[in-house]
Protein backbone atom coordinates (compact mmCIF):
# COMPACT_ATOMS: atom_id res chain seq x y z
CA UNK A 1 0.00 0.00 0.00
CA UNK A 2 2.00 1.21 1.04
CA UNK A 3 4.91 3.54 -0.27
CA UNK A 4 2.44 5.96 -2.35
CA UNK A 5 -0.44 6.50 0.34
CA UNK A 6 1.98 6.45 3.46
CA UNK A 7 4.26 9.61 1.28
CA UNK A 8 0.68 11.40 0.65
CA UNK A 9 -0.53 10.59 4.21
CA UNK A 10 3.05 12.26 5.55
CA UNK A 11 2.28 15.09 3.24
CA UNK A 12 -0.91 15.47 4.11
CA UNK A 13 -0.10 15.15 7.98
CA UNK A 14 2.01 18.08 8.03
CA UNK A 15 -0.77 20.28 6.14
CA UNK A 16 -3.16 18.99 9.36
CA UNK A 17 -0.88 19.26 11.42
CA UNK A 18 -1.30 23.17 11.38
CA UNK A 19 -4.82 23.44 11.39
CA UNK A 20 -4.25 21.22 14.49
CA UNK A 21 -2.10 23.00 16.12
CA UNK A 22 -4.29 25.89 15.45
CA UNK A 23 -7.23 24.07 17.02
CA UNK A 24 -5.42 22.97 20.46
CA UNK A 25 -4.22 26.61 20.48
CA UNK A 26 -7.76 27.57 20.77
CA UNK A 27 -8.46 25.76 23.12
CA UNK A 28 -10.87 22.85 21.61
CA UNK A 29 -8.79 19.71 20.82
CA UNK A 30 -8.98 17.01 22.77
CA UNK A 31 -5.63 14.94 23.18
CA UNK A 32 -4.25 13.75 19.82
CA UNK A 33 -7.83 14.24 18.30
CA UNK A 34 -6.39 15.98 15.57
CA UNK A 35 -4.32 12.94 13.24
CA UNK A 36 -6.69 10.17 14.35
CA UNK A 37 -9.92 12.04 12.74
CA UNK A 38 -7.97 12.81 9.56
CA UNK A 39 -8.23 9.68 8.15
CA UNK A 40 -5.61 10.20 5.64
CA UNK A 41 -6.05 7.04 3.35
CA UNK A 42 -9.47 7.67 2.55
CA UNK A 43 -9.20 11.12 1.19
CA UNK A 44 -5.65 10.58 -0.47
CA UNK A 45 -7.08 7.55 -2.42
CA UNK A 46 -8.90 8.53 -5.45
CA UNK A 47 -10.96 5.35 -5.59
CA UNK A 48 -10.98 2.61 -2.70
CA UNK A 49 -11.87 0.11 -5.79
CA UNK A 50 -8.74 -0.64 -6.52
CA UNK A 51 -7.24 -2.89 -4.34
CA UNK A 52 -3.21 -2.81 -3.61
CA UNK A 53 -0.84 -5.95 -4.08
CA UNK A 54 2.72 -6.32 -3.13
CA UNK A 55 3.63 -7.66 -6.56
CA UNK A 56 5.52 -4.99 -8.33
CA UNK A 57 4.25 -5.48 -11.70
CA UNK A 58 1.31 -5.23 -10.38
CA UNK A 59 1.52 -1.96 -8.72
CA UNK A 60 2.47 -0.82 -12.17
CA UNK A 61 -0.28 -2.02 -13.16
CA UNK A 62 -2.40 -0.34 -10.67
CA UNK A 63 -1.35 2.53 -11.42
CA UNK A 64 -1.85 2.46 -15.12
CA UNK A 65 -5.52 1.17 -14.25
CA UNK A 66 -6.45 4.04 -12.05
CA UNK A 67 -4.86 7.27 -13.98
CA UNK A 68 -5.20 6.06 -17.49
CA UNK A 69 -7.65 2.97 -17.72
CA UNK A 70 -10.32 3.83 -15.24
CA UNK A 71 -11.76 6.45 -17.43
CA UNK A 72 -13.98 3.54 -18.95
CA UNK A 73 -13.07 0.83 -16.72
CA UNK A 74 -13.51 2.15 -12.86
CA UNK A 75 -17.82 2.79 -14.03
CA UNK A 76 -18.38 0.48 -17.20
CA UNK A 77 -18.84 3.57 -19.81
CA UNK A 78 -19.33 2.36 -22.82
CA UNK A 79 -19.89 -1.53 -21.98
CA UNK A 80 -16.24 -1.79 -20.70
CA UNK A 81 -15.79 -4.41 -18.25
CA UNK A 82 -15.59 -2.89 -14.48
CA UNK A 83 -12.46 -3.61 -13.06
CA UNK A 84 -13.22 -5.86 -9.95
CA UNK A 85 -16.28 -6.91 -10.83
CA UNK A 86 -16.00 -10.61 -11.60
CA UNK A 87 -19.17 -11.00 -13.26
CA UNK A 88 -17.85 -9.05 -15.93
CA UNK A 89 -14.61 -10.32 -16.86
CA UNK A 90 -16.17 -14.18 -16.38
CA UNK A 91 -17.02 -14.62 -20.22
CA UNK A 92 -13.47 -12.52 -21.05
CA UNK A 93 -10.73 -14.35 -19.10
CA UNK A 94 -11.34 -17.97 -20.60
CA UNK A 95 -9.62 -16.35 -23.64
CA UNK A 96 -6.45 -16.29 -22.08
CA UNK A 97 -4.13 -13.40 -20.60
CA UNK A 98 -2.70 -13.10 -24.33
CA UNK A 99 -5.39 -12.31 -26.05
CA UNK A 100 -6.29 -9.67 -23.47
CA UNK A 101 -3.31 -8.33 -23.80
CA UNK A 102 -2.74 -8.30 -27.47
CA UNK A 103 -6.42 -6.00 -27.35
CA UNK A 104 -5.58 -4.25 -24.70
CA UNK A 105 -2.53 -3.05 -26.94
CA UNK A 106 -4.14 -3.18 -30.38
CA UNK A 107 -7.24 -1.94 -29.50
CA UNK A 108 -10.48 -4.19 -30.38
CA UNK A 109 -14.52 -3.43 -31.03
CA UNK A 110 -16.34 -6.12 -29.79
CA UNK A 111 -19.69 -7.73 -31.43
CA UNK A 112 -22.20 -5.06 -29.73
CA UNK A 113 -20.16 -2.48 -30.75
CA UNK A 114 -18.34 -0.92 -28.04
CA UNK A 115 -14.64 0.04 -28.36
CA UNK A 116 -12.03 -0.71 -26.83
CA UNK A 117 -9.42 1.63 -28.04
CA UNK A 118 -5.52 1.38 -28.21
CA UNK A 119 -4.02 1.34 -25.03
CA UNK A 120 -7.40 3.08 -23.80
CA UNK A 121 -6.00 6.17 -26.08
CA UNK A 122 -2.82 6.35 -24.20
CA UNK A 123 -0.19 5.50 -27.08
CA UNK A 124 2.21 7.08 -24.65
CA UNK A 125 2.01 4.02 -22.62
CA UNK A 126 4.30 1.01 -23.28
CA UNK A 127 3.48 -2.50 -24.32
CA UNK A 128 4.68 -3.81 -20.78
CA UNK A 129 2.77 -1.03 -18.64
CA UNK A 130 -0.36 -2.11 -20.92
CA UNK A 131 0.30 -5.82 -19.84
CA UNK A 132 0.58 -4.97 -16.24
CA UNK A 133 -2.62 -3.34 -16.38
CA UNK A 134 -4.32 -6.05 -17.71
CA UNK A 135 -2.47 -8.35 -15.32
CA UNK A 136 -3.97 -5.89 -12.30
CA UNK A 137 -7.30 -6.07 -14.15
CA UNK A 138 -7.09 -9.81 -14.13
CA UNK A 139 -5.56 -10.03 -10.68
CA UNK A 140 -8.68 -8.04 -9.00
CA UNK A 141 -11.41 -10.91 -10.36
CA UNK A 142 -9.17 -13.89 -9.80
C1 LIG B 1 -12.52 5.02 -23.70
C2 LIG B 1 -12.89 3.92 -22.85
C3 LIG B 1 -11.82 2.91 -22.48
C4 LIG B 1 -10.58 3.13 -21.93
C5 LIG B 1 -9.93 4.46 -21.55
C6 LIG B 1 -9.99 1.83 -21.73
N1 LIG B 1 -10.85 0.84 -22.12
FE1 LIG B 1 -10.55 -1.17 -22.06
N2 LIG B 1 -12.37 -1.50 -22.85
C7 LIG B 1 -13.28 -0.52 -23.19
C8 LIG B 1 -14.50 -1.14 -23.68
C9 LIG B 1 -15.76 -0.42 -24.14
C10 LIG B 1 -14.29 -2.53 -23.62
C11 LIG B 1 -15.27 -3.64 -24.01
C12 LIG B 1 -15.26 -3.85 -25.51
C13 LIG B 1 -16.21 -4.97 -25.85
O1 LIG B 1 -15.90 -6.13 -25.57
O2 LIG B 1 -17.27 -4.67 -26.39
C14 LIG B 1 -12.94 -2.73 -23.09
C15 LIG B 1 -12.37 -3.96 -22.89
C16 LIG B 1 -11.12 -4.17 -22.34
C17 LIG B 1 -10.54 -5.47 -22.07
C18 LIG B 1 -11.18 -6.81 -22.33
C19 LIG B 1 -10.79 -7.28 -23.71
C20 LIG B 1 -11.48 -8.58 -24.10
O3 LIG B 1 -10.97 -9.25 -25.00
O4 LIG B 1 -12.50 -8.95 -23.53
C21 LIG B 1 -9.30 -5.24 -21.52
C22 LIG B 1 -8.30 -6.28 -21.08
C23 LIG B 1 -9.12 -3.81 -21.46
N3 LIG B 1 -10.23 -3.18 -21.96
C24 LIG B 1 -7.99 -3.20 -20.98
C25 LIG B 1 -7.82 -1.81 -20.87
C26 LIG B 1 -6.62 -1.18 -20.36
C27 LIG B 1 -5.40 -1.93 -19.85
C28 LIG B 1 -6.84 0.16 -20.40
C29 LIG B 1 -5.89 1.27 -19.97
C30 LIG B 1 -4.57 1.26 -20.55
C31 LIG B 1 -8.17 0.39 -20.96
N4 LIG B 1 -8.73 -0.84 -21.23
C32 LIG B 1 -8.73 1.63 -21.18
C33 LIG B 1 -13.11 0.84 -23.09
C34 LIG B 1 -11.98 1.47 -22.60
Amino acid sequence: MMKISYKASIRYYSVFGIMTLALHMAGCGGKDSGPETAQPAASVEPVEQFPHYQDSILKVGRTVVVEKCSLCHETGREDAPIVGKAKHWQKRLPQGIDVLVKRAIEGYEGPGGTEMPAKGGHMDLTDDEVKAAVLYMVKTVE
